[in-house]
Parts: C-alpha cells; structure tokens; sequence
C-alpha cells in the first residue's frame, strides 16, 4: 500500500500549506494567518506526527515537538500513558507509579470493595500509605512501547481479483504471522490493528501490569456530582477522578499480585500544573478512543440516527425508567445497580444528544453535499473504480436495515438489559461448548461460568429484574422485525410468563445456578433444557445465531468492503482535506484549545466553572447534587490553598479536543507537556462528533487538575500523594 504512505506526504505538504488563511492569530512574535477551526478535529497517530499535526500543533500554541510525544528511543508523553483495563485511559503522575483516571472509569472496583458497612462510593476511599492500596482481581494497565507501518507484510498475496472472504482471510492470517514474528521481550504483547476501514495495518507491542491497586477516591457527591442529570452537560462541576498504582516485581517487570511487588518505575510522569487555562490555550489529549464512524455514508447516518438510535433510546428508557424506581426506595439494590445503572443510562442519553446534534448540525445534508462533490469529481476524473460506491452503499444499508435492527433489539433485550436472558446466553453458550467440543469443552466453559455467576448474582436481584423482564420482552415482540421473531414470542401474555419464568427457573439465583450445573454434561445440559427461562431464552439465542447473526455478518462484510474502498476514494478525490482514522482503541492524540462556545442563538458558555456552582447546585440530600458538609466548609472558608485561581475555586473546563469513549481518564496536557487536566466527558450538543465533528459546538470536558489537587490535599488530607507528584509552574516562568 506505498500509495498510501505516498498520498499522506502529498495531502501533508498540500495542507501545511492550504491550513494557513483566514482569521488572525498571534503566534510567537510574528502574525500567521490561521484559521484554526480547519486544524482542529481527528484523533491522530502518535507515531506518525511529525509534518503535518507537528506543525498544526505549534500553530495551535504548541511547545512541543512531535518526539515529545512519542520516541521510540528516549522517554516521552507515551511512556506515562497507559489503556486502562481496556475500557478507559490513565495517566502516571509521580516517579512511583502513581495513576490518574476518571471515578467513572474506576466505579466498578471502587464498588467492588465497597459493602453497606464500608461504602467507599458514599465516603471515599484515601490510602494513606501503600499498605492501605488496595489489590484487584482481574484487571490490568497496558503501555504502548512501540508502534510500526506493516501495511506491506499485511497485504501480501493480497490480489484486487480475490472476494472479500478470501482476501480477509489472507489479511487475518497475515496478521497473525506479523504478529508472532514481532521482535519484542518476552514479556511483551504484540497485536495488529486495521485503520483507515483496513487500509493501513499497524502493529502495537504493548505491555501489560496485572498488579493495579486502588489508591484513592473521592466520594460519589464529588467523584460523580450531578450524575446523570448533568451527565454529557455543560457547565459541568464534577470531580471525576480517582487514584491507582501500578506495581511491579524487583527488575520493574509486569508480575502477577504479590504482596512483594513494588511501585513501578515508570520512564516519563506528567509534571502537573498549578498554573490553569484561559481561553484559546493549546490542549493535547492523548489517550484510547474506542470507536467512531466519521466517514460514513449520508445513508449510514440517516439509519443510525432515524431507526437504530430510536430503537435502543427506547429499551433502554424503559429499563432504566423500573430500574431507577427501585434504587430510590432500596439502599442495598442502589449499591448493587449503581455501576449497571450508569453505563445504561450513559449511551441512553448519548444517542439522544447525538440525535439532537445531527440533526441540528444538518450533518445529513452536509454528508449529502459532500456526496454530491465526490460523484462529480469521480465523474469528472472516470475514476471507474469508485462510480458504482455511493449507489452500493444505498443498496446494502436498505438490505441491511431491518438486520441491524433486529441486532439491536437481541442486543439490548436478550444481551444487555434483562439480566435473566443474559444468564441464559451464559448457559447457552454452555450447551453450544458441549455439542462443539464435547465433554472436555464443557467443563472449562463450566468452570468459567460458574465464577463469573458469582459477581453477576451479587450485584442481581429478581425482583428488580422480573419487571424488566416483562417489559423489554414485549416491546422485542412488538416491535422488533417479524422475520427474526421466535415463535415462543408471538401472541404471549407477557406478565403471565413473567411470573411463571420468574417462580419456576433456577436462573434466578446463585444456588439455584449451581444447583442447575452440577453434574454431568448431560445431566446438566438435560435439566437446562427443563429450566423456564433458559427454554424461553434458548429460542431467542438459537435465532441469534441460526438467522440473524449469519446475514449481519454477510452484508456486514460487504459493506465494510465498500467502506474501505470509500475511505481510499475520499483520500483520493479530496487530497486537500484532512483524514485521521476512525478510533479504534488505539493510542492516539488529539489536540485543540480551551474555548467557550454558543449552544443556541444568544447564548454563549464560559470555558471554566468554579466551585461556586457546586454550591449553586447543591440540593441537601439528593442523590445526584448532596455536596459533602467538609466541602461547604472549605468554600465558605475559601480555602483553596495553593490551588485556587484569584480567590475562585476552578472546577471543570472545556476544549475543541476531538474525543470519544475510551478517552475518559486522558490527561489534558499544555504547550509544554504538563497535566492540565483530565478529560471526562463531552457536551451535550456535540455528542454526535463520532460521526460529525465540528468545531464550533463540539467540546470535550475536563476536571482542572488544581480541582483534583485541592480534593486530594485540602478536602482528604492526603498530602502524601500531593508530595510524591512533581507540581509545577509553567506559566510563570
Ligand atoms: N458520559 C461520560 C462517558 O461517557 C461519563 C459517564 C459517567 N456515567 C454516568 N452515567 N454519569 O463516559
Ligand atoms: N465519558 C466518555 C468515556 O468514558 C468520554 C466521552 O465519550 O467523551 O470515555
């Protein structure tokens, strides 16, 4: 794929050049012209930012060099940037291993450790010292050490004349080799990731620590303020951080727990700055966004955004709606729903904000335009290959259409939101491993199922899920696609199989569970098939795979066919524009400014809040916005300390960074490469930026780190963990 590499140098030259026009802004001492809204945007490469991001960066404010970042040979930003247990991203802060990540991001473990005794979501949790830290089981940091082009060794033996199986299967195999034959420690990973819709392969050689403790966390009124009423809001005045450390064994080397292991020593920690933001200040963001899908189709968007969203908003509403009606009147089933309760309502409200953005941005009808630009070029051109693109994409999401939707109903139904049904897609599975593998299989897959049964059940309750149950299961029937529906779905009075699934399964509880399970395969696999919901549950799953899941991935591998080539296409007939790769999990970099913005005609947000607007929201009591009577106290004292900003105590702040899931617990780094911040969140209007970023609306949130800092020191006392980061000024210098 050289013609790739080649296209990035000329789109690179063509736009360093292009970039510079517009509005006034001083850089340095002399005046360039920029205007900075066109470099803004895209979550980029690490590895391969020297050119064209380098020089946007510095035009942005930038002090920093693109070795800064990332080098291979010497220490940079990279080394104190780690994926955190896969979902989130975190951050080391002093020479002892110190992480930073979001509260949400460490909810689940903060939950894990807490009881109705010794709840450190309601209180808080502080180490204050690494004895009190507090070990994990199953859970883990992973560093990104090396990052290489292996397009070439990806595509070989790759002709334009094979179909896509073939060519995907040659692809995977290929991985699989260029994998294995990575040069790395034998401590070490390595793993290869398609970008550009599989038009680029780079591999990652990555390492991973197991032994990751809890540290420090601030009480649920602070960590999680406003919870899922401000959730994706501006202004936002929540302390969303909490505390780990990575240990390691005497040569600094990924090990298992074990109470020998030592602080890890890492090769670079963010310096962390006391000096704060204003408008217009360069802010990078470097962490792993999970996935978006900027070069879609208008047809793409069109069906996300009038079908497939409404679709799930839906389920989802009525789930949370029984959910939520229980948490208020239980302290017990609040502990227990509390983690489950916010990733539902999360993505919830996301879809319904990036609905709201979509069709407000006319983000359809820009797509469309630019549509239309393409085919004329294409036209213009005779670019054969790429005539026949837009008309294919038109027929493959119609035949696709009620696929996906289905999908989404099984997803969010039988998957995601009746817990019941998801024990028995767990039990399902088991039975599939015993016609597969036989008895063997089986009782691996047993043995599995039966420890991860015991964290579902101790975070299940029946009596919350028979109602969600009864609910969810007739609005599938209702509404989700004829084709794909069960039998046992048609005509049911749903209440009255409720009751009867919910009286009579085993499913319902741990020892009922167990009991269902001990025994030989087939006597196992015998007394599931006697069990109501697994019945129930097993038809469902048996379409899943039998129907539905077959034509998903069939049409599905079409469509990403025609992506790919589209994505090459776009590269091609707009060289001038710039084109990152959707996220993919991958490390990468995102930069941009601190800045305001206008939701609505006549209005304009601030780019900072401040304590004072924790207090103004203060509801005495509420679950959402009760503030702890110590932090009323330190307001009304103003005792900010070293932390606060001309009397004021700065909160959160935003920026044109483009981000996306995964980037919660990013650092936001300044000019110079020190800890300004920590990302969390975006605002509600720009929540569609994962198919359509724009930079007049779409902002990312952060928590001021002299916010985390004031938490630590001031509200909990730690001051041993202030003492071990490297605080500095970088302003004033
Ligand atoms: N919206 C943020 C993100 O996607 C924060 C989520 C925290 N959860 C919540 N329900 N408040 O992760
Ligand atoms: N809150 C998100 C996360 O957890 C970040 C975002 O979607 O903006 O990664």
């Amino acid at each position: 794929m050289k013609y790739i590499k080649l296209y990035f140098l000329v789109a690179l030259l063509i736009v360093s050049c292009n970039t510079v026009k517009q509005t006034t802004q001083v850089v340095e001492n002399e005046v360039a012209i920029v205007d900075t809204r066109e470099i803004q945007g895209g979550m980029w490469i690490p590895s391969l930012l020297k050119g064209m991001n380098e020089n946007e960066m510095q035009l942005l404010g930038s002090k920093m060099t693109a070795e800064d970042i990332y080098s291979v040979n010497n220490s940079s930003l990279k080394d104190a940037i780690v994926h955190f247990n896969g979902g989130c991203t975190s951050e080391i802060i002093s020479p002892n291993g110190l992480l930073l990540t979001n509260h949400h991001c460490g909810y689940g473990v903060i939950q894990s450790h807490s009881s109705v005794e010794n709840d450190y979501l309601k209180d808080g949790f502080w180490a204050m010292s690494y004895d009190e830290e507090l070990p994990n089981e199953n859970f883990s940091v992973t560093f990104i050490k090396r990052i290489d082009d292996v397009t070439l060794a990806v595509f070989e033996g790759v002709t334009p004349d094979m179909d896509e199986a073939a060519k995907m299967k040659l692809i995977n195999q290929n991985i699989l080799k260029v994998s294995k034959a990575a040069q790395k420690e034998t401590w070490q990973d390595a793993n290869v990731k398609s970008f550009y819709n599989g038009n680029q392969y780079l591999l990652f050689v990555t390492e991973e620590f197991k032994d990751v403790r809890l540290v420090g966390a601030p009480p649920t009124s602070i960590g999680k303020f406003g919870s899922d009423t401000d959730n994706w809001m501006w202004p936002r005045h929540t302390g969303d951080f909490s505390m780990f450390r990575i240990y390691a064994d005497a040569n600094n080397k990924p090990a298992a727990y074990s109470k020998d292991n030592v602080p890890y020593k890492p090769a670079h920690h963010l310096p962390v700055s006391l000096d704060g933001v204003e408008e217009n200040d360069f802010t990078l963001v470097f962490g792993f966004p999970g996935r978006t899908n900027e070069y879609l189709p208008a047809v793409g968007v069109d069906q996300i955004v009038n079908v497939l969203n409404p679709a799930k908003i839906e389920v989802r509403e009525n789930a949370l709606k029984i959910v939520d009606g229980f948490m208020r009147n239980d302290t017990e089933i609040k502990i227990k729903y509390a983690s489950k309760y916010a990733s539902i309502a999360n993505y919830w409200k996301k879809w319904i904000g990036e609905n709201q953005g979509i069709e407000k941005s006319n983000a359809i009808q820009k797509k469309r335009d630019l549509e239309t630009e393409f085919s004329k070029i294409v036209e213009e051109k005779d670019l054969v290959g790429y005539k026949t693109l837009l008309s294919d994409f038109e027929r493959l999401y119609k035949e696709i259409e009620s696929v996906s939707l289905a999908r989404d109903y099984w997803v969010e139904v039988a998957y995601r939101n009746v817990e019941l049904l998801n024990i028995t897609f767990s039990a399902f599975q088991l039975e599939q491993a015993f016609l597969r593998g036989g008895e063997q299989a089986f009782e691996s897959r047993k043995k599995s199922l039966l420890n991860s049964f015991k964290g579902k059940f101790k975070n299940y309750s029946a009596k919350v899920d028979q109602p969600v149950f009864e609910k969810l299961v007739s609005l599938y029937a209702e509404k989700a696609p004829k084709e794909f529906m069960p039998s046992n779905m048609m005509n049911v009075d749903f209440k009255a199989l409720s009751n009867d699934i919910y009286a009579n399964s085993k499913l319902t509880s741990l020892e009922g569970a167990t009991e269902l399970l001990s025994g030989t395969a087939d006597e196992v696999i015998k007394k599931l098939n006697e069990d109501k919901a697994y019945v129930f549950g097993k038809e469902l799953h048996t379409i899943f795979y039998a129907k539905l899941e077959p034509k998903y991935q069939e049409l599905n591998l079409q469509l990403a066919a025609v992506q790919k080539k589209y994505m090459k296409a776009l590269m091609e007939v707009f060289p001038n524009k710039r084109f990152f790769p959707d996220a993919n999990s991958t490390l990468r970099v995102t930069y941009g400014q601190v800045k305001g913005y206008a939701p609505k005609d006549g209005m304009r947000y601030a780019n900072t809040t401040y304590l004072k607007g924790v207090i103004e929201k203060f509801v005495p009591g509420d679950y959402e916005f009760d503030v702890p009577k110590k932090l009323v106290e330190l307001y009304n004292a103003k005792d900010f300390g070293q932390y606060g900003d001309n009397g004021k105590m700065p909160v959160c702040f935003i920026g044109t960074n483009h981000t996306t899931g995964g980037n919660s617990g990013s650092p936001a780094i300044d000019a110079h490469g020190n800890l300004i911040g920590l990302n969390f969140d975006r605002v509600w209007e720009g929540t569609m930026s994962d198919m359509n970023y724009d930079p007049d609306i779409c902002r990312n949130i952060m928590v001021d780190v002299r916010y985390v800092l004031f938490i630590i020191d001031k509200y909990a006392g730690a001051q041993n963990l202030i003492n071990e980061m490297t605080l500095v000024h970088s302003k004033k210098k």
